[in-house]
């Protein structure tokens, strides 16, 4: 097991890495595992403890808090019970402890881990809480990832405490990002799956971070960031940058004829000059498809026909991007059916939160001919234009 790990003198990592956990709120694929980080603030009048771990793992925060006779404070930065599981176990331990967090993680707190009334302190945005000689301020921020979170800041040392936000689903021995290619590729695939829905509060959220200064991000999954331009050039890069010419395809194929219609379609948009991601849905980590979203133009969804709608994994697919909320400005879908098809109709239903233009869809009887061909084509056309006509690079 792990020992608590210095980040600066008097604040300490005292989390736990989960190496075991394949799946998150039991959907989203972990394939690196990841890490429940809590910190240790220590000013010369009181403790403060930011976040804590996960349930599961709560023996490990308490090990590392063995030898701290006092804690006077919990921030709970975030509800959810990944980060504050363990609040119960803290208080039944510091029984004087407070633990702070705003009004809307009070009532939250009340209802998902039963923690009574007079235990909290709410704080406002802006507000100050002071340890001595450390300072933390507390940012209001909603929706990275529920409506009550907030990040911590600790202004002497200039460390930020976003919990979720900048986080990674990434078990590592490595306290900071060493390995920054590995690093992006786990925050990208978090930033798609945990926070792309909430993508105009981060736009607000970066901006006003702007004005703070920065040595150390500290969030509570993953490594921390001790090179912060890093991790929010990322940020501004997903949030703020025009999506790429790139088109997104999850598909499914049962006898063989969309298999032929979307090889045949890649092989169109390719010749166009147009990059094309491509998610045979029987084998596919959605994670990699919810990345992929992140900055593609156009999403075209392949599906063949069962009984009159689209295939069920086709239909979770478009559930999923629809909840997530991606940028994509374009969509369509192709396929085919034997005898009778309402798939079009059901998928466009689906996607009510995308902002999109649909272009016309492509759907062949049986397997495609000539004119289905030609129509892909036309397709592949009309896309290539569009990115093309928006500067989509
Ligand atoms: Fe890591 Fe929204 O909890």
């Amino acid at each position: 097991m792990m020992k608590a790990r210095q980040i600066k003198r008097g604040v300490h990592w005292v989390g736990a890495v989960d190496w075991d956990r394949r799946l998150f709120d039991a959907l989203i694929p972990l394939p690196d595992g990841t890490s429940y980080n809590a910190y240790l603030v220590q000013g010369n009048q009181k403790v403060a403890l930011i976040d804590t771990v996960d349930p599961t793992m709560a023996d490990v925060l308490m090990n590392h808090l063995k030898d701290t006779p006092t804690v006077d404070y919990v921030i709970a930065n975030h509800a959810e019970q990944d980060h504050s599981g363990s609040i119960p176990m803290v208080l039944e331990r510091y029984p004087h402890v407070r633990v702070i967090t705003t009004a809307k993680g009070k009532e939250m707190l009340m209802a998902l881990l039963s923690v009574p009334d007079d235990k909290f302190l709410t704080v406002a945005d802006g507000e100050t809480l002071s340890l001595g000689d450390r300072t933390l301020e507390f940012i209001h921020a909603p929706w990275v990832h529920w409506p009550e979170t907030m990040l911590t800041y600790l202004r002497e040392d200039s460390i930020l405490f976003p919990c979720d936000l900048f986080g990674s689903h990434l078990a590592t021995t490595d306290l900071c990002v060493v390995d920054e290619g590995q690093a992006y590729e786990a925050a990208k695939r978090y930033y798609a799956e945990i926070m792309m829905p909430f993508h105009p509060s981060i736009e607000k959220h970066l901006k006003r971070l702007e004005g703070y200064e920065m040595d150390v991000i500290a969030p509570s999954h993953g490594p921390l960031h001790d090179r912060p331009p890093f991790i929010l050039e990322a940020y501004r890069s997903w949030v703020f940058d025009q999506p790429k010419n790139t088109v997104v395809l999850p598909y499914i194929s049962m006898h063989g004829s969309t298999q032929k219609m979307v090889e045949y379609f890649v092989g169109s948009l390719v010749d166009k000059g147009v990059t094309v991601k491509q998610f045979n849905l029987v084998a596919t980590d959605i994670g990699k498809l919810a990345m992929a979203l992140v900055d593609a133009a156009t999403m075209v969804i392949g599906t063949p026909t069962v009984l009159v709608g689209p295939h069920p994994n086709v239909s979770h697919a478009a559930f999923l991007a629809n909840a997530l909320r991606p940028r994509i400005q374009f969509v369509s879908i192709i396929g085919s059916y034997g005898w009778g098809s309402k798939a079009v109709e059901q998928l466009k239903g689906m996607i009510p939160n995308l902002r999109v233009e649909l272009l016309e869809p492509v759907i062949s009887r049986g397997f495609p001919g000539e004119e289905d061909l030609r129509a892909l084509d036309d397709l592949a056309n009309t896309i290539a234009d569009k990115h093309r006509e928006h500067g989509f690079r």
